[in-house]
């Protein structure tokens, strides 16, 4: 292999969605979108109402289909035609508006769509027959949170509605890693949450920093931002309008973006 080659393969993004199209009837939501991010980074993902960034976020979890363009994973294009494929891919979202049970307690959230069975008359009951190991998943999830250090989320075994914001987004975040996907997507974690749940979201998030995990956060909040990400793309009617590192870059330079959407691509 020619050392051009290597290098090149070094500096693969691991998920890289390639001028991505999408149109709703006549609004062009995308508009040959580039997005990237690496392995062991955060990246914030800034744009007025109506730039498109959940758009985005929908075409790279399978919700929606995009007219054109591709999404490479590693540098090998990967079809994602359904939420299925994206968990395939290792990709995991937490949306906009949270889509918990409220009337299932906050394992049953966590296993939902993966419960863990009782095991006991395997080749005589069918799986539908088999009661749920509550036990198991509420062991299972106590550790996930543990290991997250959530540690306000006190009744597994309770219905969640008497949870706050905070402790749901944590868990719909517990949830969505606990799937072993090393894409994590958020689409504004911390909007409708007070100050206090907010500081306990952002530093779940720095605690799942790690070096084989790609994070993406869509924020109206550029102080959130900068508390825990690293690059910001920054997004105007549906185009990346440029990618900013934060070591670099002023909040006036950001905004500046978000408003004008002068073309920085790379600073
Ligand atoms: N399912 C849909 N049907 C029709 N139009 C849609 C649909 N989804 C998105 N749009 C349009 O596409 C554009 C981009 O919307 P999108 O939700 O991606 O923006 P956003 O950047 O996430 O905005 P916000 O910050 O308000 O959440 C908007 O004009 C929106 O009205
Ligand atoms: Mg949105």
């Amino acid at each position: 292999m020619s050392k051009k080659h290597s290098e090149n393969d070094k500096h693969k993004p691991h998920l890289l969605a390639n001028s991505i199209t999408k149109s709703f009837g006549a609004v062009q939501a995308l508009k040959h979108m580039d997005f990237e991010v690496n392995k062991g980074e955060v990246m914030g993902l800034v744009g007025d109402n109506g730039a498109g960034k959940s758009t985005l976020l929908r075409i790279l979890t399978g919700v929606e289909k995009p007219d054109s363009g591709e999404v490479s994973i590693d540098g090998n294009e990967t079809k994602i035609s359904s939420p299925q494929d994206a968990v395939n891919a290792g990709i995991s979202v937490v949306y906009q508006s949270l889509a918990l049970c409220e009337n299932l307690s906050a394992s049953e959230n966590v296993f939902l769509g993966k419960e863990i069975l009782y095991t006991y008359g395997a080749n005589f009951y069918p799986n539908i027959l088999k009661p749920l190991n509550k036990y198991l998943m509420e062991a299972e999830t106590k550790r996930s949170l543990e290991n997250l250090k959530v540690d306000s989320i006190k009744y597994l075994n309770q219905k969640i509605n008497g949870l706050s914001g905070g402790q749901r987004q944590c868990l719909a975040i517990a949830r969505a890693i606990h799937s072993n996907s090393d894409i994590l997507l958020l689409d504004e974690p911390t909007s409708a949450l007070g100050l206090s749940q907010t500081e306990q979201v952002l530093s779940l998030i720095k605690k799942l920093r790690t070096a084989d995990r790609a994070i993406v956060i869509i924020s109206h909040h550029l102080s959130h931002l900068y508390e825990v990400c690293d690059r910001i793309t920054v997004m105007k009617a549906g185009q990346n309008v440029g990618v900013f590192s934060l070591h670099h870059t002023s909040e006036e330079e950001i905004i500046r973006a978000i408003t004008i959407g002068e073309v920085v691509i790379n600073k």
